[in-house]
């Protein structure tokens, strides 16, 4: 079965690692990168123009990073994906409906917000303690092989 070519699985591992780096690069400093380009050079790329995020169906996350029973915060894209049983992969926004901090860990079976303590299940979003007046906002989660993408 060629469900997942080398080359497609190495492309998406590729573009986990650079979002994984940005996001890692991107909360103390802001300094210049390279990824602006030259534009001197007169070398643009159609479809570089965008320069701010596209990310609405790029990947952001690896299967793999998503442990099963619990999550991921990817804190750059405000969103906490998780795998409540094996393969089954949900996605909500990051950002506590009690006064907007944004969630930051995942614990048993538990993502919990550090400011005032709420906290939702990671199949629903729903919450399940603190002072949270609602869940956390579901978000649409597209696997493709190894990679995570949400909208
Ligand atoms: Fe999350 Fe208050 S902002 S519990």
């Amino acid at each position: 079965m060629e469900c997942c070519g080398r080359r497609q699985v190495l492309a998406a591992s590729g573009v986990v690692a650079s979002a994984v780096f940005v996001s890692g690069c991107g909360s103390s400093e802001d300094t210049a990168t390279e990824e602006s380009g030259d534009p001197e050079d007169g070398t643009a790329t159609p479809g570089d123009d965008a320069g701010v995020s596209s990310s609405e169906s790029d990947p952001i996350a690896s299967v793999a990073d998503v442990p099963v029973g619990g999550g991921l915060v990817v804190q750059a894209e405000q969103v906490v994906i998780t795998q409540p049983s094996e393969g089954e992969f949900k996605a909500f926004s990051a950002v506590c409906p009690h006064q907007g901090c944004l969630v930051t860990d995942v614990r048993d079976g538990e993502i919990v917000c550090p400011c005032h303590g709420s906290r939702f299940t990671v199949d629903t979003g729903d919450v399940v303690g603190g002072p949270a007046p609602r869940g956390l906002e579901e978000r649409q989660v597209t696997v493709t092989g190894d990679a995570i993408a949400v909208a």
